[in-house]
């Protein structure tokens, strides 16, 4: 694979450095980019160091590039200010450099939905911090590529987990964590409801389709993942893999918003748990009919998860 093939992978945390792993074991020739040098990288992959919030940083480090994807993330209490730039940042590689812009997002830009299933038509109506950040991020990635700077595929996916998920993630630690440590699991919200998460492995074969197939260009997706169903019987699941029953350690909302007066996580978080109070649910049906069926069923990412915080030496 030459050069002119490169895929690079702006961000290695959670999914970055899965989708570059994944991409590199396509065959495909891989650069990776983040600031700080991760622990861990599938071998083969280019690590190259660049903040992304310089604009020329970005463009050097995506030289030679055929296709960038946007994987950063910015720290969850900062994301009005901070998030933005960085998301600039690997426009302006994928625009100096002519290639094909592989975006990840989240659901937040769509707001609540009283329930109904999230298709990717839906508008964009955040009512939220976040959400309203992040809608006016995709806004920006549109007006890009609508002005033909540049080609854009947009891939969507809902609250994810999988291993190395541990933080930053309603099925993490705090989860699959204490599940194992025989604690209960940590809920904000109604566990009997329809949530669809997201499986970090899905996630990044999602995205690895979305640079490699050109049907996906212009487009937003939304990526496959295990089946939806309640967060209850997701739970049921980890109780099976952990080998007892695991219980949930509901938080009440007052009990959130009170708490986000005084800690900002809370505040963030507060903010967000409409998610829970209704059913959440992806319509993953375009992606699907256009693709292929590509979702890891819930048992098998659940066991491999729970796997791998087995294989962690110490729960916090
Ligand atoms: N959490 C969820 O459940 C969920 C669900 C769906 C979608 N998403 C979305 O998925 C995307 C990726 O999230 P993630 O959880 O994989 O991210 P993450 O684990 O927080 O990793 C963020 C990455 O961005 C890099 N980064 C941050 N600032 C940078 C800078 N100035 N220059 C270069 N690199 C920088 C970080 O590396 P350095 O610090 O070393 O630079 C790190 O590798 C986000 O858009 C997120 O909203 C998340």
């Amino acid at each position: 694979m030459g050069v002119d093939r490169l895929h690079v992978v702006f961000g290695t945390g959670q999914v970055g450095s899965a989708l570059a792993a994944r991409l590199a074991g396509l065959g495909l020739a891989v650069r990776a980019v983040s600031r700080h040098r991760p622990p861990a990288l599938a071998g083969g992959i280019d690590w190259r160091a660049a903040d992304v919030t310089d604009p020329e940083a970005a463009a050097d480090a995506a030289k030679g590039a055929s296709v960038v994807y946007q994987c950063v993330n910015a720290p969850y209490t900062q994301w009005p200010e901070l998030f933005p730039p960085l998301q600039r940042g690997v426009l302006a590689a994928a625009e100096r450099t002519g290639a094909l812009l592989v975006a990840l997002e989240n659901l937040y830009g769509y707001g609540p939905t009283g329930g109904r299933p999230m298709t990717e038509d839906l508008p964009l109506a955040a009512t939220t911090v976040k959400g309203r950040t992040r809608a006016a991020m995709t806004a920006e990635l549109l007006a890009a590529a609508d002005a033909g700077r540049v080609r854009v595929a947009i891939g969507r996916a809902s609250d994810f987990f999988g291993a190395g998920v541990t933080q930053g993630s309603t099925l993490g630690e705090r989860v699959f964590g204490n599940a194992l440590a025989g604690r209960r699991a940590d809920f904000i919200g109604n566990p009997a409801l329809p949530h669809t998460y997201s499986y970090v492995p899905d996630i990044a074969a999602g995205l690895a389709t979305l640079g490699t197939d050109t049907r996906a260009v212009g487009q937003v997706w939304h990526l496959p993942g295990p089946a939806t169903g309640t967060t209850r019987a997701l739970l049921d699941l980890v109780a099976g893999e952990v080998g007892h029953p695991v219980g949930i350690r509901s938080v009440p909302k007052l009990a959130v918003r009170a708490l986000g007066l005084v800690n900002p996580l809370m505040r963030e978080l507060a903010e967000m748990a409409y998610e829970f109070d209704e059913p959440f649910v992806l319509d993953t049906s375009k992606y699907e009919s256009a693709f292929g069926a590509a979702g890891t069923p819930l048992t098998d990412a659940i066991a491999a998860t729970v796997a791998w915080y087995r294989t962690r030496t110490s729960t916090p």
